[in-house]
């Protein structure tokens, strides 16, 4: 049976939102309306505060059961974008989305994009790659899915390319709206704690880090808001929410949005970045901003006199 769904704050007069403080899998089957997109970071097994590290076998299986849920709530033409990176164990890495992708096509789902989200910073390994990139599977419902690609077209390498034969000769050859960003994204991570945040001088440093240790930036939920849902009528769903970013997303761009998490501090942290965004106060990386590229002169980006000492060469 269906109870009564949560309050709702409006962020205008035709964009309503929720956070709300509770556990997904009592939340869920409140619900009585469905989402055009539901997006989210689920926690990765990793024994983080928020989370209590299972087997990967038992970890799996309660995410299946969660998921089961959410395809209920998701419309005919509505798309998951599930992100996820690697468990790790005894030092070995299972990548998450290799095994999330069966649980999705046993419901039956379409996968659209299997997304590489890379980014700069991060912790280094010291007996295999540091790793460098997490992934994003974009699933869909059905074949008659919402795809805006003209929402999140990026500018063109080479927008004076033209057309060397054919009826079309000499005419530009591109899209002047810019180009597909295909499935490499470059977006700027904020799992900055173990070197950037630490070091003075850096003037890059990511305007939207919060207490959360495993927080994803809101431009890359954007993307993902603008391609996959329409504005003023789509809802959109986090069932992890965390401290809020994709309720932030998609008010920004104009979509209602319930986000849930169940850990009370995180829920606050979301309440308060929610408030600031709607006194125009948070600060936000906006979204396809270039990533900084350390000039020469930047500290950061010149050989530690320590280093030259040694003499090694750079
Ligand atoms: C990887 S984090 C997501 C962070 C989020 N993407 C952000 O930008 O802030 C996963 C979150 O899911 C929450 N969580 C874990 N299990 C949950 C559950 N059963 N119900 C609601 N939230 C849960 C955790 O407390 C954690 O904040």
């Amino acid at each position: 049976m269906k109870v009564k769904e949560p309050l709702f704050g409006y962020f205008n007069s035709e964009i309503i939102y929720s956070m709300i403080n509770d556990d997904t899998f009592k939340v869920i089957d409140t619900f009585n309306r469905e989402f055009d997109l539901i997006i989210t970071s689920p926690p990765y097994n990793l024994g983080k505060e928020y989370e209590d590290k299972k087997s990967i076998e038992d970890y799996l299986n309660i995410q299946k059961k969660i998921i089961a849920k959410l395809v209920d709530v998701l419309s005919e033409k509505g798309s998951i974008c599930w992100q996820v990176g690697n468990f790790v164990q005894n030092g070995e890495i299972f990548p998450l989305d290799i095994f999330y992708y069966d649980i999705f096509k046993q419901l039956k789902l379409k996968l659209r994009n299997r997304i590489i989200w890379h980014f700069e910073h991060g912790l280094h390994a010291s007996k295999r790659f540091s790793g460098r990139y997490e992934t994003i599977l974009w699933f869909t419902k059905s074949d008659k899915y919402i795809f805006n690609l003209d929402e999140v077209r990026v500018p063109s390498k080479y927008p004076g390319k033209k057309h060397f034969k054919g009826p079309k000769k000499g005419l530009p050859s591109g899209n002047p709206r810019g180009k597909n960003p295909s499935d490499i994204w470059e977006i700027v991570s904020m799992d900055w704690n173990n070197e950037i945040w630490n070091i003075p001088n850096v003037k890059s440093n990511h305007p939207e880090k919060t207490i959360h240790q495993c927080q994803f930036p809101v431009e890359l939920v954007e993307r993902c808001i603008l391609a996959l849902t329409n504005e003023k009528e789509s809802w959109v769903l986090d069932p992890f929410a965390g401290v809020g970013s994709t309720v932030i997303a998609a008010i920004k761009n104009n979509r209602n949005a319930i986000g849930i998490e169940k850990e009370k501090k995180y829920f606050d942290v979301a309440n308060n970045r929610i408030d600031a965004f709607k006194e125009g106060e948070l600060k936000l990386r906006p979204i396809n901003k270039p990533i900084h590229i350390p000039s020469k002169n930047d500290k950061v980006a010149q050989y530690p006199k320590e280093w030259l000492k040694l003499n090694f060469k750079g």
